[in-house]
């Protein structure tokens, strides 16, 4: 018998970067359409097409939801012709469903890559998440720390006056409290309306996107996207999952987890070496979106390893036949 391959994330990243150019270039007709379920399938559609492309054993462990309520790309789903390393994949080909729509900032086709067994499965609930860039000391903020606190700590270990601190947020009204204590320490509030992947990856690259740390709830499965692009471009991420009902705390026993109030870093939620890419759907201050010209479509594409903190940036010009 042929022995399976190792992990190759060298040779692997270059596919992976098809996969979310795929799903992002499938969006461009539904951009600012209004049609946010349309072009999630158009998107789910591209990226599994060109995923099975890949030589690769892969399992999806963060999809598009259960086997019975997403008929593609749901979790447990074996993606790749087979003929390769056995892999783990967290993927949201269309991260900002509303934003595309609605032709709003920051949608992008995500997806991650990494040895079978490295990713955290979690289920379907909200994380509450912490993020900062790198070069801080670990624990410089915590999710134990109230809001104002972290603004002050981040505020002290960069040197600088909390006024000069800008923190990112989801505008949700579970967060009201949150925003008004950290607009009380000065601090300076982004707010976005989706998209808290793009959000959490703003936090690496502050001097070109304004922004030093993330803070607030979202959805767990895109946590664990987020870790997996921060791991890559350094940074720290925690997070803790959050249960509304019981039937949340059931989804989060079948995903295999036994301590409901673990805080979780970047590298528990990721816990080998990943390959992360994520191609820009609409402008926004980590990609631009995708360009349409009459008979080409281009796009730019971020890849990234966790291995060697490589960071690429990628455009694509493709006729449109
Ligand atoms: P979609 O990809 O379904 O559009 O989700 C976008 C998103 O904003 C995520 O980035 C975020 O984690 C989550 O939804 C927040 O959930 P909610 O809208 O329930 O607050």
């Amino acid at each position: 018998m042929p022995a399976i391959p190792d992990f190759n994330d060298r040779t692997l990243s270059l596919g992976l970067a098809r996969v979310s150019e795929a799903a992002a270039i499938a969006c461009a007709n539904f951009i600012g359409r209004g049609d946010e379920k349309a072009a999630d399938q158009a998107a789910v559609d591209a990226m599994r097409t060109q995923l099975n492309k890949l030589d690769i054993a892969g399992t999806v462990v963060i999809g598009e939801g259960e086997r019975d309520e997403a008929p593609m790309l749901f979790i447990g789903e074996e993606v790749g012709t087979g003929n390769g390393p056995g892999v783990d994949i967290a993927l949201d080909p269309l991260e900002g469903t509303t934003l595309t729509a609605k032709d709003m900032p920051n949608a992008l086709a995500v997806i991650a890559m990494g040895p079978r067994g490295t990713m955290l499965h979690a289920p379907d609930v909200y994380m509450d998440k912490l993020a900062i860039g790198p070069g801080f000391k670990p624990g410089t903020v915590t999710l134990s720390m109230s809001p104002a606190e972290r603004v002050n700590a981040l505020a002290a270990a960069k040197g600088c006056s909390t006024a000069d601190i800008t923190v990112c947020v989801l505008e949700r009204p579970r967060h009201e409290e949150m925003i008004a204590e950290v607009r009380g320490t000065g601090a300076a509030i982004r707010l976005i309306t989706d998209g808290d992947v793009a959000g959490v990856m703003h936090c690496a690259e502050p001097v070109q996107t304004g922004i030093d740390m993330y803070m607030g709830s979202g959805g767990a499965p895109e946590g664990v996207l987020a870790a997996a692009a921060l791991k890559c471009m350094g940074g720290q991420m925690y997070g803790q999952l959050t249960f509304r009902n019981d039937d949340e705390r059931g989804r989060a026993a079948k995903a295999g987890i036994t301590n409901l109030d673990r805080v979780y870093t970047r590298d528990d939620m990721v816990t080998g070496d990943v390959i992360f890419a994520a191609t820009g759907v609409t402008d926004g201050s980590i990609l631009p979106g995708i360009k349409r010209e009459v008979g080409f479509v281009t796009t730019e594409t971020i890849l990234m390893r966790s291995k060697t903190g490589s960071v690429r940036r990628m455009q694509y010009r493709n006729p449109t036949k």
